[in-house]
């Protein structure tokens, strides 16, 4: 951890009061009434996850033992037999919801298609007989490497059916961030397509999977699936690719879903740390299933008419827990969006606003403040009238962004929820409930029911009111991450040891600062990590500092997050070359071109600064908070004592 205090300067005291309109029709509809579930939810925990499970969710064979909690590993409604595609799919079956919008999905050049629940089902089974016919059984890890299209989602779900767990990684990460991931998960096989359309260009997707694979580099990936979507020409080996549309016709539409252990794994998600190697995020059956169910039943308020669009991709968590398995779970409708906001239509996303009726809209941050930067007047161009209820995650949001989400997207009826979480945590954690508390701009508000939450110091103490210190989860959750794949002993370290048990209890430290106010809000203030938010994607120093080392010419590297107006935080990088080499431009280019192809183009500095030295403490630590400072263009006030050479900094900033 980087930072010894924490201090918030923000302070903000606008309340919003949900409207009588929403909190009309509201599952939850009054802040008394959170507070008693909330009550009832801490008194007893188990008891209360127990009583949603049972009425939640259809199971088939009950659990034996609620929760088991052997720190840090915990297991929630052992012994249940359950899998989620019956609870995402079958169940709606049964119900007038069999013709119902399972998916609809808007391509980024304009073509679309919606798949009812039944049609859902039957795509589903037959790639899940597809996997089958490729020699993939219960257990073995699949890679998904895929576009925004319906077929990511049903890949997820074939893969869930039949017990496989997936492992999808982003659609933007490179060939070599791709094949370590892969190669971290032993992956059997790859689900991809032949690419996929951002901002009026083909993402060619099996190209980066062919390079991934080459040399042998992925040695257990036996098979490669195809499905085709920008249909350019391809290169397929015999014998390892085979195309979708070719399998489907030669298999069965009949696949009943697999009776999984609620804690068999459902998958496997990547994420930064602070060290150079990505976590591999495990999860699992039973529990993630209520959990994500729960949040979104109660968060978005989805009632059975609405059209609820998450502007995520499949290849992060919010994708998964709220594209996929929460919203299906609940038997909702929920859109997919191939594109993006581009030059030749800056205007696409109020496009489908206004063409599906979307009645609840989730993004992030920073694409809010992307559409403040492109005017008002495309979103004032549009018919935004649907829209009843908007969300925000990924990164802490400036009050002034939440005042114009509400003003000019939200036409000030709408509620917010700004909803902080990770990876990790598997749903969402701090939250409004939209019928139920009052929000104020920048705060995520309070702990959903169930979830116990606290800022405390280093030594585990709880900080007074409005002090900042560290944010953490007092008690588990049934979406909690179960470990880091293959490695236990990191996720130990990660996220139980930080802040040290006391008496025996052990508190989850989720790696970000935060504060609450007097009225028990939190207020989340970032990362304490070595971890930096760009526009809402989490990368971890360190993995950027190794793809710069492993570049000829760089002898070491230190990188830091610099403000920035629309992404939160851009990334600079402090570069020392090997010998003599001269500082030039071109040289900065290829670093950065060097670090997209290691690790994708998200993790790009947008500023490479040339220096002989970097500031280190006596033990050789680099001091990385001086650097941020130096980056941001500020003066350094605080301490420098620890510093071993003091001139560095001047020449650091002498080279700015
Ligand atoms: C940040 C995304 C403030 C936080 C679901 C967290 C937030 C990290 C919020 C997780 C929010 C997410 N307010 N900060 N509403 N939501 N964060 O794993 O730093 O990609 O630790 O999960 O994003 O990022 P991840």
């Amino acid at each position: 951890m980087s930072e010894p205090t924490i201090e918030s300067i923000l302070t903000e005291n606008r309340v919003f009061t949900p409207s009588a309109d929403f909190a009309q029709n509201a599952r939850i509809n009054s802040l008394d009434k959170y507070q008693e579930i909330y009550a009832k939810a801490q008194a007893d925990p188990q008891a209360f996850w127990a009583e949603l499970a049972e009425t939640e969710l259809d199971w088939f064979e009950k659990w034996h033992t609620v929760m088991d909690w052997q720190p840090p590993n915990v297991k929630w409604f052992a012994g249940g037999k359950i899998n989620i595609t019956y609870n995402c799919i079958d169940r709606h079956l049964k119900t007038w919801r069999r013709n119902k919008a399972a998916l609809i999905w808007e391509g980024e050049p304009g073509d679309s298609r919606t798949l009812t629940y039944a049609q859902l089902h039957r795509e589903v089974c037959q790639f899940a007989n597809a996997l089958k016919r490729l020699g993939v059984k219960k257990g073995d890890v699949i890679g998904i490497y895929m576009p925004m299209i319906p077929e990511a989602a049903i890949a997820m779900l074939a893969c869930a059916r039949i017990g496989a767990p997936h492992s999808v990684v982003f659609g933007g990460f490179s060939a070599e961030a791709l094949r370590d991931r892969l190669n971290d998960g032993s992956a059997k096989l790859v689900i991809t397509a032949d690419g996929g359309w951002r901002k009026d260009a083909i993402v060619p997707l099996k190209e980066q999977v062919d390079k991934a694979l080459a040399d042998n580099a992925a040695p257990t990936v036996e098979n490669v699936l195809v499905v085709k979507r920008t249909a350019q020409n391809l290169k397929m080996e015999p014998g390892r690719d085979h195309w979708w549309h070719d399998l489907q016709k030669e298999v069965s539409a009949d696949c009943p879903a697999e009776p999984m252990d609620s804690e068999d794994v459902l998958f496997i998600l990547y994420t930064s740390g602070s060290t150079g190697k990505p976590k591999g995020v495990v999860h699992t059956t039973g529990g993630y299933n209520l959990y994500t169910h729960m949040t979104t039943k109660w968060i978005f308020d989805l009632q059975d008419n609405d059209v609820y669009w998450c502007t995520a991709d499949v290849g992060w968590i919010t994708g998964h827990s709220y594209i996929v398995y929460g919203p299906l779970s609940n038997g909702a409708t929920s859109l997919m969006y191939e594109g993006a906001p581009r030059p030749s239509n800056p205007g696409c996303i109020w496009d489908v606003v206004e063409k599906y009726g979307v009645n609840i809209f989730y993004t992030a941050p920073t694409a809010i403040r992307a559409f403040i930067k492109m005017g008002d007047h495309l979103p004032n161009s549009r018919d935004l009238s649907s829209l009843r209820l908007l969300g925000t995650v990924g990164e802490p949001i400036n009050p002034e962004a939440w005042i114009w989400y509400h003003r000019v997207i939200g036409k000030q009826k709408c509620p917010i929820v700004d909803t902080w979480w990770q990876t990790e945590t598997g749903g969402i954690m701090i939250t409004p409930l939209p019928g139920a508390t009052p929000t104020k701009p920048g705060s995520a508000t309070l702990p959903f029911p169930g979830i116990i939450a606290d800022v405390v110091d280093l030594e585990g103490n709880s900080v007074k009111d409005n002090q900042g210190g560290y944010l953490v989860v007092t008690h588990p959750w049934p979406g909690m991450m179960r470990t880091v794949y293959g490695d236990p002993d990191r996720f130990r370290r990660s996220y139980w040891e930080h802040i040290p048990p006391k008496d025996g209890k052990y508190v989850y430290f989720a790696g970000d600062g935060a504060r609450r106010d007097q009225d028990g809000y939190f207020w989340v203030m970032g990362r304490v990590d070595d971890v930096i938010n760009v526009a809402g994607h989490r990368l971890g120093t360190m993995e950027i500092e190794s793809a710069l080392v492993s570049h000829p010419a760089v002898a070491e590297a230190a990188v830091v997050g610099k403000p920035d107006e629309i992404k939160g935080e851009s990334v600079t990088a402090f570069v020392i070359l090997e010998g003599d080499q001269a500082h030039t431009d071109t040289l900065a280019d290829n670093l950065r071109q060097h670090v997209a192809s290691e690790i994708g183009a998200i993790a790009k500095p947008s500023e490479i600064r040339f220096t002989d030295a970097l500031p280190k403490t006596r033990s050789g630590k680099i001091m990385r908070r001086l650097l941020r400072t130096l980056a941001a263009g500020e003066e350094i006030t605080s301490d420098t004592s620890t510093l071993e050479d003091r001139s560095i900094l001047d020449k650091l900033r002498e080279g700015a």
